[in-house]
């Protein structure tokens, strides 16, 4: 910790006196800088970076800006991979010329192996490299066997409530995700598009799997563990190589983040010799899907509301362009449904799958179609999408699809809601007129040559919400795409709701 500290200190102290002077010079290897000798100038810190790619060792030598030297005191640039010393900043010149190691498994025999800049170590840091590594491991213990405890209190304690209706307030407790604040720190002062890709790269390889949490077309999702915080991994099968492309690429538009679009960590193609792993991390919800949650739990009005606004928030974001520098283009999903939904925490929705979105360039007005051929979910296909009327070169096109989409969630959502005590059983939309998996021409059938839609009960109308819930689902179903409701429209419509139903968001 002490060494931390005065490491931390003189880190300030030459930040602060390299601004004041000069630009530090720094080694660097990336490819601009061969222009410039192979260096480069900067009001931050020379960084130098090790790791192994194709079975080789790949040496990194970066500047970084002051400004990104977030979050202060341990900059995320600045990190090592768990248990490794491959990361190195420092402020003086060229103080990132050496060569770190990737320390093999059988650690070297003499300590001086080179980690620390003179390569000679004195009595202070061997007993600190003796003694540090026991009592981290000490605390360690300490730590698990206490969250042990706390996590099997709060397990009992959730399998007490009522199934009838979480309530989320006591799940705020649960301890607080430091890599989602570094993340969220890095993108909304630096480049805001994520993480640098080798540091994804090292986040993705420290990642430990725990279980298999789903399965789709495209491959697996896993939990996985980083730093003891829960991660989410989706993992591609080597044929999917423009999936997983896709949906990395879509994920890290810039100023895309935001809270009800999932949190997107690192993306990471391992090849292990015989085949290409590739990988997709982000954040991790408990409670999963927005249609498993609604199959386990009905919602209370205020549920309800929460879900559909949040829900409509996300894609209001998704869908606006920002201009501007730091601005982002306009993107439509494309493949919107429950199960591409992820329920929260706090009982707010996260909308995910990225994969099948389009972007919008609104300078030329053309679309960046998916190069995959995937179309959307059958069931959840606009009537313009089914009978192919869509005009694919027309961006809101693709919006006013995603709107019909979220119509049907919305469907899906009030039914469960607890009104007078009364409330529906979960049911997927159309459940009633076409078979499980249903054919493009059933749904067409269905949904365009006889105009139906999943039925709004009258009984709605005697209450508030459910009223307004039915009369903006109407308004999403118009078989004319441009005739329904803008994604801002409803989010304004349901924050009066909320107010109107004295509700807290
Ligand atoms: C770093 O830069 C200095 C000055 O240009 C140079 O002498 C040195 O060889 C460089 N080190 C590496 C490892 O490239």
């Amino acid at each position: 910790m002490a060494n931390f500290r005065i490491s931390l200190a003189v880190a300030v102290v030459h930040v602060v006196l390299y601004r004041a002077c000069n630009a530090l010079r720094c080694n660097c290897t990336t490819t601009q800088c061969q222009k410039t000798g192979s260096q480069c100038e900067t009001d931050g810190a020379c960084m130098a970076s090790t790791f192994f790619s194709n079975g080789q060792e790949q040496h990194i030598r970066v500047c970084i800006t002051r400004d990104r030297l977030v979050p202060p005191g341990q900059p995320f640039y600045c990190l090592s991979a768990e248990g490794y010393l491959n990361t190195h900043c420092c402020y003086t010149d060229y103080c990132n010329s050496m060569d770190l190691k990737i320390p093999s498994v059988t650690p070297p025999p003499e300590l001086g192996g080179g980690y620390g800049p003179g390569g000679t170590w004195g009595l202070v840091e061997l007993v600190a490299v003796i003694a540090g590594p026991l009592f981290l491991l000490c605390v360690l213990l300490l730590v698990s066997v206490f969250l042990y405890h706390y996590h099997q209190r709060a397990y009992n304690h959730r399998q007490r409530l009522e199934v009838e209706d979480p309530s989320c307030e006591h799940l705020y407790l649960a301890k607080d995700r430091s890599l989602q604040d570094l993340i969220y720190n890095l993108s909304t002062s630096g480049s805001g598009s994520g993480l640098p890709l080798f540091v994804q790269r090292t986040v993705a390889r420290t990642i430990v799997l725990q279980e298999i949490i789903g399965k789709g077309r495209f491959g697996e999702v896993w939990r996985g563990r980083w730093r003891g915080g829960d991660v989410a991994v989706k993992i591609f099968s080597s044929r999917e190589e423009r999936s997983w492309f896709r949906e990395a690429e879509i994920y890290q538009t810039i100023m895309l983040r935001h809270e009800n679009i999932l949190g997107f960590i690192a993306a990471d193609n391992k090849d292990n010799g015989t085949w290409t792993q590739l990988w997709l991390v982000s954040d991790y919800h408990e409670y999963g899907s927005l249609f498993d949650y609604l199959n386990r739990y009905s919602v209370t009005t205020e549920g309800m509301i929460k879900l559909a606004l949040s829900a409509a928030n996300g894609l209001a974001h998704l869908h606006m362009e920002i201009l501007g520098t730091q601005g982002k283009p306009g993107i439509a999903h494309r493949d919107l449904k429950s199960k591409n939904i992820l329920v929260k925490k706090n009982c707010t929705c996260a909308i995910a799958d990225l994969g099948l979105a389009v972007r919008h360039d609104s300078a030329t007005d053309t679309i960046d179609i998916a190069p995959n051929q995937r179309v959307g979910t059958k069931r959840y296909m606009a009537p313009e999408v089914l009978d192919e009327t869509i005009n694919m070169k027309h961006f809101e096109s693709f919006k006013c699809a995603d709107i019909y989409a979220l119509g049907l969630v919305y469907w899906e959502i009030t039914r469960r809601c607890n009104s007078g005590g009364v409330h529906e059983e979960y049911q997927l939309p159309y459940f009633d007129l076409v078979p499980s998996d249903p054919s493009i021409e059933e749904m067409r059938k269905v949904v365009c040559d006889q105009k139906l839609r999943p039925s709004v009960p009258n009984w709605w109308q005697s209450y508030e919400a459910l009223r307004v819930m039915g009369k903006i689902m109407r308004e999403c179903w118009y078989a004319n795409g441009a005739a329904r409701l803008t994604a801002l429209r409803i989010k304004k419509t349901l924050s009066q709701l909320s107010i109107d139903e004295d509700i807290k968001i």
